[in-house]
């Protein structure tokens, strides 16, 4: 099938989202997300039957509410994206059954997409038609990754990502380490732009030696979130106070560093003009300021959504499957499970 205006329905339960949108062509008509984090929070992490209930209670009223702000039938629709993973089993099984459900009832095409590409796929909606080319820079709680882009619907290709930790990951450590709420990591980026970022030096993974060349666009951030740990512990050990603001300014600025300059490098290296930023780490401060300083000093565009399309939604599955019916991608086989480890290599279930 190719369109060039589909309209299609994005369902994205990966995680403690429960997200749903509709996009014609590249233009979002209407996105609706519920979300179970404030269930969580009180466990310090997500507990995954909690988020597979909670998308079970949310899919249809948000569902429903999504069409109607889009003022859509769901018979006029063209198709229907699911995240197929990464993700949590359970979470990804119940919208996959729901998408699953809708496809055989309307009698319409079903994609079972990657969502860590649709961090990415999403920006179209907000900036407008992709470059020929482009690095992607994709950073959430649970991913950290490089890619190169030449269609966002067929050709996305790693060039590296995280060895350890993800970024939001490391954030979500130190942040348990100072005792922040969680998510640890909006916590530790206010309290990092009220410390001096240069008054600790952290080490920077893979940043020199062999490994700044054997891993030339990968990051590690273990060995920074040890060093954090030490430092804490030696004060704690000497009773004395802790400097948690200079603590996460020196840290985050370890993290960002290494971010920054590979994807920059990245882009230079294969000669792409413009860095497109998703996942949920682009709603950091100082990512989002060294980022837009050290690109523009490299002759580089950063396309970077705002918040609300950076954390998980239904417009980044919506705009992944538009994308894949005006590339004339086949759907899905209707046997296709959830993958919640589904590479970054692979776009789409086949
Ligand atoms: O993409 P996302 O919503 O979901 C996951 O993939 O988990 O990203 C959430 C992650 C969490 O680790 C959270 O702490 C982190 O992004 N995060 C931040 C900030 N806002 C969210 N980390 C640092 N600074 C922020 N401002
Ligand atoms: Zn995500």
């Amino acid at each position: 099938m190719t369109h060039s205006e589909p309209l299609v329905i994005g369902i994205e339960s990966t995680c403690d989202e429960t997200g749903v949108a509709f996009v014609k062509g590249g233009t979002l008509l209407a996105d609706r997300t519920a979300s179970s984090m404030d269930e969580h929070a009180r466990y310090g992490g997500i507990i995954p039957e909690i988020a597979s209930r909670a998308h079970l209670e949310s899919f249809l009223p948000t569902l429903e509410a999504s069409a109607r702000g889009a003022g859509v039938d769901l018979p006029q629709v063209d198709a229907i994206a699911v995240a197929a993973g990464p993700g949590l089993v359970g979470s990804l099984t119940v919208g996959i059954s729901a998408a699953k459900a809708l496809a055989l009832a309307l009698g319409k095409p079903l994609y079972g997409v990657n969502h860590v590409i649709g961090h990415l796929a999403v920006d179209e909606l907000v900036d407008g038609p992709f470059p020929q080319r482009f690095i992607g820079l994709i950073v959430s709680g649970g991913h950290s990754h490089l890619v190169l882009v030449d269609d966002i619907a067929t050709s996305v290709r790693e060039l590296g990502g995280t060895l350890d930790d993800a970024a939001g990951e490391a954030f979500d450590k130190v942040g348990r380490l100072l005792h922040t709420p969680y998510p640890g990591g909006p916590h530790v980026d206010r309290m990092a732009n009220e410390g001096d970022p240069n008054a600790i030096r952290f080490p920077r993974g893979l940043a020199a030696g062999k490994d700044k060349e054997r891993h030339r666009y990968d990051f590690s951030f273990s060995g920074l979130k040890t060093a954090v740990a030490r430092y804490i512990e030696a004060l704690e050990a000497a009773g004395t106070d802790i400097p948690a603001e200079t603590i996460c300014a020196g840290f985050s600025q370890a993290v960002n560093d290494s971010l920054t300059a590979k994807a920059v490098r990245a882009a230079l290296d294969h000669e792409c003009g413009t860095i497109v930023v998703g996942g949920g780490f682009s709603a950091n401060s100082q990512l989002r300021a060294m980022l837009a300083e050290r690109a523009e000093k490299a002759g580089l565009e950063v396309r970077l959504p705002p918040l609300r399309f950076c954390t998980d939604n239904g417009a980044q599955i919506a705009a992944m499957g538009s994308a894949l019916v005006r590339a004339g991608v086949a759907p899905s086989s209707p046997d296709f499970g959830p993958d919640s480890q589904m590479p970054l290599s692979q776009v789409v279930m086949p």
